[in-house]
């Protein structure tokens, strides 16, 4: 009996050991489940290994952008854990394709980059501007940059040939699907210019982010309770809308609208922004709680119940997190529903990352409570996503150029009450503890020996 007893502590000890286990309110146990999800990524990038190519996980199956949408997932990664156990090979990635112009815009993958694609990279450039990532080497431009380059494009792209106005999905005529308007493409520009505002404070992007917006809810993308759809189409002139429903189109523009909200100094109850932010969020609610038994728990409604999700759509929960997060910072009348809302999917997508010889691999359904045998790059960056949003509370802000100011909001401020009045039930108070640290490596970029310099360099096809 002893003996008996002695081995199933043993055991215990080491399937705790080895299973994701996640405490939501203890900033330690997010850091490691964190770590543990970032490093289930991390081994399946093989872009340094020689069948592979430098800042791209393996296509087939993930796209390029879905490596893009990773290494932005790293940044952020970064920022809010200060882990920078994957601040070399992240700065690498994002270096190795910033393409000749410097605006990821990367001729060999013209085949699968659209304006979408292209946004996910830009995405992670403007995290690595705000939050102080070491920038690239000499000759490439800093991050910001980087990302006005790519603004630019997607202002000359702009095209009021057809529907007014509006960004096509792709951008090379000869792909399919260049004559289809894209919620993601134009929520991608939005917000971009969103954040291209509020960083550098000209008045420009803000008026960009707002004409974009009117063009995207004038043409139907955005319906008058904030649901987003998929797209439309410029050869009937925009007339009718695909109501797909992805999570993340809402959370592209949901992060926008906040940091607008944010940027225009918008506390007031009846400021435009404010009342998008909120309708945004209420329209979440469609990727949360599939079941009675998994409130608050999110979900991609379009597929995920049906088993049906493809490559890209298993990583988009991912950027829902992500999104979701950074809205809690901007607007912080949001808080307290954020925080139900990511905290339940947190401990859903731990319960779901006991899979693999590892018993740590990350699987894909969230509300099951168990590891459900789907593995890949979109299931461990969305797990890793969620988990590290929950130090949200515990991480600073996006940064901004020093002259520009944002004013605090007034502390009267409540979201409007959710739908279901138990949601508000799991928003507890932030768990204790000392924030992490977040210093970076300075100088990093001096440090990275020459050759690895000149061989993105030629990665890049200078
Ligand atoms: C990053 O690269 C630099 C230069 O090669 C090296 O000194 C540093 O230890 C690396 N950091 C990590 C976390 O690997
Ligand atoms: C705008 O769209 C039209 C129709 O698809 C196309 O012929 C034209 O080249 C586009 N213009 C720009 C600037 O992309
Ligand atoms: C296309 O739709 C826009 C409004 O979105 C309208 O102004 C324009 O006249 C329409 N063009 C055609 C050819 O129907
Ligand atoms: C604001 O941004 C626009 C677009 O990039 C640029 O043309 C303009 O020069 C900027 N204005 C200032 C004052 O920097
Ligand atoms: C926000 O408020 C601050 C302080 O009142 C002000 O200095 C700043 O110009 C405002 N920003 C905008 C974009 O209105
Ligand atoms: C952040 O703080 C707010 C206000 O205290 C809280 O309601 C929310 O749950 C916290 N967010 C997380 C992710 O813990
Ligand atoms: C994984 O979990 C199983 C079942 O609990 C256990 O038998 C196995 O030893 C665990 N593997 C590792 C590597 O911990
Ligand atoms: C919740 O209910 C759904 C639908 O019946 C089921 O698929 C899921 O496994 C349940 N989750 C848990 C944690 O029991
Ligand atoms: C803008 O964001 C900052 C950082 O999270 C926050 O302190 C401030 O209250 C926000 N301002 C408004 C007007 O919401
Ligand atoms: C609280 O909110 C009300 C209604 O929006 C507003 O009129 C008032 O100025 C706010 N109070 C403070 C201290 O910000």
């Amino acid at each position: 009996m002893r003996i008996l007893e002695f081995c199933t502590i043993v055991c215990m000890f080491f399937f705790n050991t080895s299973a994701i286990v996640l405490n939501t309110d203890e900033s330690q146990s997010i850091l490691d489940a964190a770590s543990a999800a970032a490093a289930g990524l991390q081994a399946l990038y093989n872009g340094n290994s020689p069948d592979g190519v430098v800042g791209k996980w393996p296509y087939p199956p993930y796209y390029w952008w879905e490596s893009g949408a990773a290494w932005g997932g790293m940044v952020e990664y970064w920022h809010y854990t200060g882990d920078a156990t994957y601040l070399n090979v992240t700065w690498e990635a994002l270096v190795s394709q910033l393409g000749p112009q410097a605006d990821f815009v990367v001729p060999q993958e013209a085949f699968n980059e659209g304006n979408d694609d292209q946004a996910f990279w830009v995405f992670a450039a403007l995290s690595a501007a705000e939050y102080g990532f070491p920038e690239p080497p000499s000759p490439f431009p800093p991050w910001i940059e980087t990302v006005k380059n790519a603004w630019q494009l997607y202002v000359d792209r702009w095209n009021t040939t057809n529907c007014n106005g509006g960004l096509k999905w792709q951008f090379h005529p000869e792909n399919a699907g260049y004559y289809y308007k894209q919620s993601i493409a134009n929520g991608g520009f939005f917000q971009i210019s969103a954040r291209l505002a509020r960083y550098t404070g000209n008045q420009t992007y803000a008026d960009w982010a707002n004409k974009i917006w009117d063009w995207v809810s004038g043409v139907g993308l955005i319906d008058d309770i904030y649901n987003v759809y998929d797209g439309t189409d410029e050869l009937i002139n925009c007339t009718g809308v695909d109501h797909h429903q992805w999570s993340y189109n809402v959370g592209v523009f949901l992060y926008g609208s906040s940091v607008m909200q944010n940027y225009t100094n918008a506390s007031d109850v009846d400021n435009i922004w404010f009342i998008r932010t909120n309708g945004l969020l209420e329209a979440t609610t469609t990727f949360f709680s599939p079941f009675k038994n998994a409130t608050n728990i999110m979900f991609e409604a379009a597929c995920e119940i049906n088993h049906n999700c493809n490559v890209d759509q298993l990583s988009k929960k991912a950027y829902m997190a992500r999104w979701l997060a950074g809205t809690s910072m901007m607007a912080t009348n949001t808080a307290g529903r954020i925080g139900a809302l990511l905290r339940a999917s947190a401990a859903g997508a731990a319960l779901a990352c006991t899979g693999g010889p590892d018993n740590r691999t990350c699987g894909f359904h969230w509300y099951t409570g168990v590891f459900d045998g789907s593995t890949g790059l979109g299931q461990q960056l969305s797990a890793m996503e969620v988990m590290r949003a929950l130090l949200v509370n515990e991480t600073a802000p996006p940064m901004t150029l020093p002259n520009v100011v944002i004013r605090g909001a007034p502390g009267n401020l409540t979201a409007p009450p959710p739908a279901n009045p138990s949601e508000t039930e799991a928003a507890r108070p932030l768990h204790d503890g000392a924030p992490p640290p977040t210093g970076m490596v300075p100088g990093l970029a001096l440090l990275i020996p020459l050759t690895i310099f000149l061989s993105l360099v030629w990665t890049c096809g200078l």
